[in-house]
């Protein structure tokens, strides 16, 4: 008798083949669930005061901009589909002090910047950084106590409400408080709203890692100081990378207090936080794939050891499929280049 597991023989009865969908290419764009959109992207931009762009070593294809090359990338985004901006000032460092007094000054570059661009391409969304970091010599995202020991919450989130209001003066469509001070989102949705900026929204950084992965970014605006002080680190303000449930309680506090946008930063490290957050909550839901993220995927294509546009798109897919709505992405640029060019 002819034994019933002999190779040519088997045959398995399954009422359900799943690669019957992955058969053609059709097929398995009829089955796709996730997609990357032109539209869910925001370019973080660098600007700087004056001088030919600089290219930021670990980070291909970012540099930092002059107003002027800051204004035109602007307007080529606008025309490629990109529908917002994220602008971040590199400041000399003569303009840094202790308590990051220039963050205070409405002429200040990043403002200058703003202004430039809403008057260029009104219609490209701006979203700014509220934090102190690019304005202290110290490189932290407050003001620190006398002994440099600790970043003071209250007396930070007073600052923070005044950038906040000088930068929806200066046109922003939306502030991004990304310095994980406590009780910031519902100071700042009141000093906006006494303002009389009742439609500036906010972008909270809400679940906002101590992270190794914003190395690069650092570097790129000389912040790079803070995270290497022994004395103070920024885990005493920034999420311990350990934790889940904590990710969600801040990020459902920010959502009581007012925030339009919630964020999850890093993204590709914290996919089941976006995906926990997406599900709690209603609201529009922001990843920032940061600096690091960025820079590995460049260097392991530059070493030939990862294939470079496979490994971007898988990961700004990985990102969607998470639940994020909106991409924060140094890739922006390029994404929507190819969409555009694959019609
Ligand atoms: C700080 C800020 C950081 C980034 C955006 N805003 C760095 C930090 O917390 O030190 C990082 C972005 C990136 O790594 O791409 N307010």
């Amino acid at each position: 008798m002819e034994s019933p597991n002999k190779i040519e023989n088997f045959k398995l009865d399954l009422p359900r083949r799943p690669r019957r969908m992955r058969r053609t290419a059709s097929l398995r764009g009829l089955a796709q669930e996730t997609f990357v959109r032109c539209e869910d992207l925001i370019a973080p931009l660098i600007v700087k005061e004056s001088g030919e762009k600089e290219p930021v070593g670990s980070m291909p294809g970012l540099f930092r901009l002059n107003l002027e090359e800051l204004v035109r990338e602007c307007e080529e985004l606008a025309k490629l589909g990109i529908p917002a901006v994220a602008i971040f000032p590199s400041l000399d460092p003569s303009l840094k002090d202790e308590k990051g007094t220039e963050a205070g000054n409405p002429e200040t570059l990043v403002l200058r910047a703003v202004r430039a661009i809403k008057k260029a391409v009104p219609s490209l969304s701006v979203v700014t950084d509220v934090a102190l970091d690019p304005y202290t010599s110290h490189g932290h995202d407050g003001v620190l106590n006398d002994e440099g020991s600790y970043v003071m919450n209250d007396e930070t989130v007073a600052r923070l409400c005044e950038m906040a209001v000088l930068q929806a003066e200066a046109g922003v469509d939306i502030v991004a408080p990304s310095d994980m001070m406590d009780g910031r989102i519902g100071a700042i949705r009141a000093a906006l709203d006494e303002a009389g900026y009742i439609d500036t929204a906010i972008m909270s950084y809400s679940a906002k890692f101590a992270s190794a992965y914003y190395g690069p970014f650092r570097e790129a605006v000389g912040s790079a100081k803070a995270a290497g002080t022994t004395l103070l680190g920024k885990e005493t303000y920034q999420m311990n990378p350990a934790n889940r449930r904590e990710a969600i309680m801040d990020a459902m506090m920010d959502e009581d207090e007012g925030a339009d946008f919630l964020m999850v930063k890093p993204a590709g490290a914290y996919l089941d936080i976006i995906r926990e957050l997406r599900d709690a909550s209603q609201v529009t839901l922001a990843a920032y794939q940061v600096s690091g993220e960025y820079a590995q995927i460049h260097a392991a294509a530059k070493l030939g050891w990862l294939d470079y546009e496979k490994t971007r798109d898988e990961s700004l897919l990985a990102i969607k499929r998470a639940g994020a709505d909106v991409i924060l992405t140094y890739f922006a640029k390029e994404i929507a280049q190819k969409l555009r060019d694959r019609g």
